[in-house]
């Protein structure tokens, strides 16, 4: 018998009026009918150095304009003037560098209770009590001297967490070391240096890291927030964006070439995101690339993810100036492309290989995918795109290459209209792969879940690229990380696994976001200088990549829950896992009910006594974890007995469920 369900008031509000057949859905999976392969790419992720997400996040570096490098060459510095000290500080120049170019000069008379500078790193320190931290620093003695260094983790009480102490500085730039273990645990620490001694002392390269970094690399990354990464077996790492790939203008666009080689050498830029949007201004942020290509190529073998650079293709962001490179001045553009490849492939005897070797790596990187440009659209995009697939292809054909579609329809001028124009386009040059992008309301993706089934199957094979539910509106400061949007994101994400013979990777974006240092929200992992959370939406991706499978398994749902408007609001979508037999069924209830379903792996020829289930469900839509409750949604996993290839099953409200079962076909 059909019953339509009237849900309650608030719920209908975010979903829409639900129907659906209580007990009465069916599920039904044919196992024997393995479709289309699903890549190893198919769940990845995306970098880009968007709230404090590289400098003041994943690079562990933990101080601020080390090399004095920013515009305001102080910024992050302060003079510590206590009683009875006199002396000045202020940024000199080396005559011969033309890349980092500053340094830091104190000129004391006399130190009375302490004179010196403090820093105080992104949002402060997080420094963690019993963990060691080594202090860098390039110094000399210009005038004067002896001189020393006492080198102080200070917190919020007068005891310092650490200190040390360095010496014996000579009249020539030296690089010194020391390494401190913190007393205590805080998460908002400064850096104070008191000089000892009276004369003029030049420090350049200031640096602190903890020495547990991840896999305890020098320049190395945050261990915390790599280890949320690896946790999700990503199919690729997408990088260095996202916007900040084509600057507010061409000569501050991304390089990769000023981003490799010693980080005392890489040439430091503003940050795109510093002055962005005027409700979240962003001014002491910069690109110093301490975190650069050599160290994302490694993270992306770190994670056995495949790396996928983007690159400018001589086009600035066009939300900002759209400047363009001139077509006769493209071939540095062109060739920085060529570089980047031979960089990553390239034997350790050729050009660029050799630095890649340099740095530590002569093994090659094994690049198979780039980027050419991010969110780029207009006639302007379609000749450069062709100089570049030119260029590349002549050189390296097996480099798979992925178009850029402007950005999500919506957002930018004429969207839909542009879109068109690019997809026509691609279709005549027979594109590798064309990358889409989706910042939408959670009912959009809820309604999206066959946006794909439609699409053209006629070459281009599609990437989705950046997506995220904004709970109120695009980049909305107000954006929420809930239940809401990564259950819609879920549901939308089912869509993209039956699709996957077309769709063949995708991302959300963005993926790091410092507590004090956003722009953008919402976003995957959040993080302070000490702690970090997965949000709901993590947790979303982490189990669609672990639950991957390598097949697609046909699935049909009869009598699913519906919104008022037709579209489902219950769905499923499930693959076959070749090396564990089993087939992964991924259902979202995003009604208020629990559904009870009955589910019919046809094709089994006998079944393993037990299913494995996981189960990600809030109670509430607008429920989010945080650093209090980090898992107050978070997988839940079970195992339930199943006798027959049919067997009934209780979806919760508000939930993604995923069943393995063990399976063996005819
Ligand atoms: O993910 C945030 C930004 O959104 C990306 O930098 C850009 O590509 C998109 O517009």
């Amino acid at each position: 018998m059909t019953r339509i369900r009237t849900i309650c008031v608030a719920t209908s509000l975010v979903l829409g009026l639900v129907t659906g057949l209580a007990g009465q859905t069916r599920i039904t999976v044919q196992t024997d009918r393995p479709g289309a392969a699903i890549r190893p790419t198919m769940w990845g992720i995306f970098f880009e150095d968007i709230n404090f997400g590289a400098d003041g996040g994943l690079y562990a570096e933990l101080v601020k304009n080390r090399s004095f490098e920013f515009p305001d060459n102080i910024m992050g510095w302060s003079r510590i003037l206590r009683d009875g000290s006199e002396g000045y500080i202020y940024v000199e120049t080396y005559p011969e560098r033309q890349v980092n170019a500053h340094f830091l000069r104190m000129k004391v008379d006399d130190t009375g209770r302490g004179f010196g500078v403090a820093n105080d790193g992104f949002r402060g320190m997080g420094i963690r009590e019993g963990k060691d931290y080594r202090f860098r620093v390039r110094a000399r003695v210009s005038e004067g001297g002896p001189m020393a260094l006492r080198i102080e983790l200070a917190g919020r009480s007068r005891r310092p967490l650490a200190e040390a102490k360095l010496e014996g500085f000579g009249s020539q730039w030296q690089e010194y070391t020391a390494v401190l273990r913190a007393g205590r645990t805080e998460e908002k620490a400064r850096l104070n240096l008191f000089v000892e001694g009276s004369g003029t002392l030049d420090l350049d390269m200031v640096s602190l890291f903890p020495v547990d970094t991840w896999k305890g690399r020098e320049n190395g990354l945050r261990a915390d927030l790599v280890q949320m990464l690896a946790e999700m077996k990503p199919g690729f790492l997408r990088f260095p964006g996202g916007c900040i790939v084509e600057g507010r203008t061409l000569d501050v666009r991304y390089q990769w070439k000023t981003t490799i080689g010693d980080p005392a050498d890489r040439k430091l830029i503003v940050n795109r995101w510093n002055t962005e949007f005027n409700h979240r201004l962003t001014p002491d942020y910069y690109q110093s690339f301490g975190l650069g290509f050599y160290e994302y190529f490694l993270l992306s073998e770190d994670l056995g993810a495949e790396p996928m650079p983007i690159i400018n293709c001589g086009m600035a962001c066009q939300f900002n100036t759209g400047e363009l490179a001139p077509m006769d001045e493209l071939g540095p553009y062109v060739q920085d492309a060529l570089d980047l490849i031979e960089f990553a492939n390239g034997p350790a005897d050729s050009e660029w290989g050799r630095k890649r070797a340099e740095m530590g790596h002569p093994e090659p990187f094994g690049l198979k995918l780039l980027g050419i440009g991010n969110e780029q659209w207009g006639p302007q995009y379609i000749e450069r795109y062709k100089v570049f697939v030119k260029a590349i292809k002549d050189q390296y054909p097996e480099i798979q290459l992925i178009a850029a579609t402007g950005s999500d329809a919506t957002i930018f001028p004429n969207g839909r209209q542009e879109i068109d124009y690019l997809w026509s386009q691609f279709r005549r040059l027979d594109a590798d792969i064309v990358d889409e992008h989706f910042y939408r309301r959670p009912d959009w993706f809820l309604d999206s879940a066959r946006l794909y089934d439609d699409y053209p199957r006629d070459g281009s094979e599609i990437f989705v690229g950046e997506y995220g539910a904004q709970s109120i509106g695009v980049a909305s400061p107000d954006n929420r990380n809930n239940w809401h949007c990564a259950l819609s994101e879920a549901a939308f994400m089912t869509g993209l696994e039956r699709n996957a013979d077309l769709v063949t990777m995708s991302c959300y974006a963005p993926l790091f976001c410092h507590v004090d240092g956003w722009q953008w929200r919402p976003d995957l992992i959040w993080f302070d200088n000490l702690r970090v959370f997965g949000t709901p939406n993590y947790y979303v991706q982490k189990l669609f990549s672990l639950n991957r499978g390598d097949r697609v398994l046909p699935v049909e749902v009869t009598e699913p829950a519906k919104a008022s408007n037709g579209e489902p609001r219950f769905y499923a979508s499930s693959a076959y896992d070749e090396s564990s037999n089993e087939m992964v069924l991924k259902v979202v209830n995003a009604t208020n009910e629990a559904i009870r379903a009955t589910i019919e792996a046809k094709g089994i020829r006998a079944v393993g006594a037990q299913a494995r289930v996981t189960v990600l469900a809030g109670d509430s839509l607008t429920d989010e974890n945080s650093f209090e409750t980090p898992e107050k949604i978070a997988p839940v996993e079970s195992k339930i007995p199943v006798r027959s290839a049919e067997f009934g099953y209780h979806f919760q409200p508000y939930s993604l469920t995923i069943i393995r079962l063990m399976c063996q076909r005819p």
